[in-house]
């Protein structure tokens, strides 16, 4: 996608960023509300009104990422980004763009494909979403950390400067 490039990221932009690796992080450590509503109907089971608030808790947390990242691509469309660092080597400038890109993607289909489960009854997708998408979303955030920490500690640039402070 062209985007318009600018110095840094918008206050919402960063705010953004880390709503959602909070909100992130919650649904990855704490989906037992939701593993225990699938358990149940799995079985045939009828959830209890407990059972299906908590498991609740994990979907609207999962549609309040879904929709901050349809937000944010519509930030990034309007608003611009900035420049990837220039003193970085090509590969990993490469790198990055894809890492940012997967996880784009992840955060929308990991949402997309739970609706599917919980809403819609796609049982199919479960696996889909609790197995694949999460480990793979798992390993390009250790990838995305791992490259923040190299900028800040090995190449010293501004990066996690400007997705913080500004
Ligand atoms: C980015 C957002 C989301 C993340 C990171 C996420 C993460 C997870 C994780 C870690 C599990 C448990 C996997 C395991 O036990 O190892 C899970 C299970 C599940 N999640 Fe999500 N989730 C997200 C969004 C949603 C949404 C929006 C819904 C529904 C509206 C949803 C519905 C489910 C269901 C039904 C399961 C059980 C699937 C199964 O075991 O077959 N999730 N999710
Ligand atoms: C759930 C975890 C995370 C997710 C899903 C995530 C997602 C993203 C995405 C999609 C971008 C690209 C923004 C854009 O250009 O439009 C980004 C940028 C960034 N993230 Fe994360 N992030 C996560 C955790 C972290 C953590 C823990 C750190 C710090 C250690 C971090 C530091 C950064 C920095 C510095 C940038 C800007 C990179 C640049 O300007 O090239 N992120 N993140």
């Amino acid at each position: 996608m062209n985007v318009r490039v600018v110095v840094g990221y918008s206050l919402s932009q960063r705010f953004l960023h880390w709503a959602t690796v909070l909100l992130v992080l919650f649904n990855l450590l704490l989906p037992d509300g939701m593993n225990a509503w699938q358990r149940l109907v799995r079985h045939g089971g009828t959830p209890s009104p407990e059972q299906i608030a908590s498991a609740n808790i994990h979907a609207y947390v999962g549609i309040a990422i879904l929709l901050m990242t349809v937000l944010r691509l519509g930030l990034r469309f309007v608003q611009g980004v900035p420049l990837k660092a220039s003193d970085e080597p090509a590969i990993f400038r490469f790198a990055a763009r894809l890492a940012h890109a997967s996880l784009y993607l992840l955060l929308l289909a990991l949402p997309a494909s739970g609706i599917a489960v919980y809403y819609f009854g796609a049982q199919a997708l479960g696996s889909l979403h609790a197995d694949v998408l999460k480990l793979i979303l798992w390993i390009v955030i250790v990838a995305h950390v791992f490259g923040a920490l190299v900028h800040q500690f090995y190449w010293k640039t501004d990066v996690l400067r400007r997705m913080t402070v500004g």
